[in-house]
Parts: C-alpha cells; sequence; structure tokens
C-alpha cells in the first residue's frame, strides 16, 4: 500500500477530532466528509494550519462531496443523528439505518477495496447494516466499541491504583451500551489478575462506571464524547494499515464464537492489513458467557427491527 487515504464521514465532534488523532500520527491522508461541506472544509483547514507547527505531511480536506471519497484504502463512520428529547432509542435507529445505508451504498461503490470501521450508534446493529448494504467481506467491516470500553476501564482502574497505565490491561465485550462484560477475568495489572489486586466491590464500582461511562460524559457536557472515541478509531486504522497484528476488542460479526451467530459484538480480534485476521475466543466462565449472550440477544433485537437476515 502506498501513502493510504482515509476518508472519515461527518465532522462533528468525533469525525473532526479522528481526523486530527489520524493526521497528528501521519497516518495517510484524510478526506474529511459531511452534509455541511463548509463545515468539513473549515475544520481540516483549522488541521492543516497546524501542520508546520507539529511538523507532519499529512494532508486533511474537507468538503460536502461524498465522491472526494473515492478510492479510500480506510473509511470511518461517524455520521448520524444525536437522540434529542422527542426521539425514542426506535427513532434514532430508523433515522440513522436511512442514513448509513445511502452512505454505505456510496462507499461499496466508489471505495470498493476499502475497510470500514462504525462509529455511528447503536454501533453493532449499524455495522450489521454496513456488512449488508456493502456486501463486503465481515473481515473488512469492523466497529469502534471495545477499544473504547476497554480504555474506560483501564482509567477507572488507574484511578484506585497507584500504578503505570501500561501496565494495566483490559479486555470488554458485547454490545456497546448498557449491556456490555467487562471482563474482569481477563483483566490484569501488572501481570496480575484484577480479583488479586482489587477487592470486589471495587471492581463492581469500576465496572459498573464503565457501563455507564457514555452517559456519564453526555450528563457532563450535554454532549456525546469525543476525544477517547476518536484515539480508538485511531488505533484500530493504525493497526490495520501498519499490518501492526495488534490484539484489540472491536465489533466484528461472530459465527459461531462464543456460540454466537448472526450478531456483531465487541470481541478481541487480531488487526492486519487483511482487516479483521482473526476472532480471539477468550475461555469465559458461565457468568460471563451468560451476560454475553444476553447482550447479544439486545443486539439482535435492535437488528430485528431494521429486518436485515
Ligand atoms: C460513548 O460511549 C457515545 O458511543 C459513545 O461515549
Amino acid at each position: 500500500m502506498g501513502r493510504p487515504k482515509i476518508s472519515v464521514i461527518g465532522a462533528g465532534n468525533v469525525g473532526s477530532n479522528t481526523a486530527l488523532f489520524l493526521f497528528l500520527k501521519d497516518l495517510g491522508d484524510i478526506q474529511l466528509y459531511d452534509i455541511n461541506g463548509d463545515l468539513a472544509a473549515g475544520k481540516a483547514l483549522d488541521i492543516m494550519h497546524l501542520a508546520s507547527i507539529w511538523g507532519t505531511n499529512s494532508k486533511v480536506t474537507g468538503s460536502g462531496e461524498i465522491k472526494d471519497t473515492a478510492d479510500s484504502d480506510l473509511v470511518v463512520i461517524t455520521a448520524g443523528k444525536r437522540r434529542t428529547a422527542d426521539m425514542s432509542r426506535d427513532d434514532l435507529l430508523l433515522q440513522n439505518a436511512e442514513i448509513i445505508t445511502s452512505l454505505v451504498d456510496t462507499i461499496q461503490q466508489e471505495s470498493p477495496r476499502s475497510y470500514i470501521i462504525m462509529v455511528t450508534n447503536p454501533l453493532d446493529v449499524m455495522t450489521h447494516l454496513a456488512l449488508e448494504i456493502s456486501n463486503f467481506s465481515s473481515s473488512r467491516v469492523m466497529g469502534m466499541s471495545g477499544v473504547l470500553d476497554a480504555g474506560r476501564l483501564a482509567f477507572f482502574i488507574r484511578e484506585k491504583q497507584n500504578v503505570a497505565m501500561e501496565n494495566i490491561l483490559t479486555t470488554v465485550l458485547g454490545g456497546h451500551g448498557d449491556s456490555m462484560v467487562p471482563l474482569s477475568s481477563s483483566t490484569f495489572i501488572g501481570g496480575r489478575p484484577l480479583d488479586e489486586v482489587m477487592d470486589s466491590s471495587s471492581i463492581e464500582e469500576v465496572v459498573e462506571r464503565t457501563r455507564r461511562a457514555g452517559g456519564e460524559i453526555i450528563k457532563l457536557m450535554g454532549m456525546s464524547s469525543m476525544y477517547a472515541p476518536a484515539a480508538a478509531v485511531w488505533k484500530m486504522a493504525q493497526a490495520i494499515l501498519r499490518d501492526e497484528k495488534l490484539i484489540l476488542p472491536c465489533s466484528v460479526y461472530l459465527q459461531g464464537q462464543y456460540k454466537l451467530s448472526d450478531v456483531f459484538l465487541s470481541v478481541p480480534v487480531l488487526l492486519g492489513q487483511k482487516g479483521v485476521e482473526e476472532i480471539i475466543e477468550l475461555p469465559l466462565d458461565n457468568g460471563d458467557l451468560k451476560a454475553l449472550h444476553s447482550s447479544a440477544e439486545e443486539v439482535k433485537e435492535l437488528t430485528r427491527k431494521l429486518n436485515i437476515n
């Protein structure tokens, strides 16, 4: 692959910060698209103004022309409606499904060899929809959730333990919602299992806070998180574009793994130049497996509302 082209769809808070992270990390040339072309162009220009200060040769351009995303190697989708007070979850689901259907239809025509990283909520369902519409192989379509959720769990543990962040290894499985499964059995601090380092009520506290972390931010600032989701996308994009063979939790299409099929859920996967190169099955105890299955049921219930498969 030469210099990769990465398109970021949606120039809102997550989209523009994603473009910024990809630019600062010099992962390739970035096309920012938004239905409001001036917003995308303005944010791209603002980022370009820091090129000489930061010392990078990456290029970011922005427009309201979806065709400008043609021939992308990787497409990140952040576009979608935010839920407003007068909107039910189902309204959000149906309106975002309409937006994603039309975007992915164009992406599969204009960038037929790209990878898709979905960020739009409800994330697991939108990723499933992208797979159906694109007809891409499931190794090329994935959702950003587990990296964010595992990052949050690590931070909440760090708040309680006086240990370097890089010594904390966390994994979060399941749907990107209240039913996610922060996996204390696969969380290690300097190689020691979490339950040897923290008491059970502290573990329960950090697990619960991880489940509610997105909502905690919305409550504080009246809008969704943006920096951590953008950083999580960067980590996934870099693993793919630089063939890092990095194992990260991502929302991927399960076909028998964890005894689940036809559903997108976050599980650890090996990311490299072929996208999702391997889905890793962690040994789960009965409680965690049950929690994963009930998370799958929640995601499937929403997916059924879109009449996919
Ligand atoms: C989050 O978890 C909204 O998915 C976003 O913060």
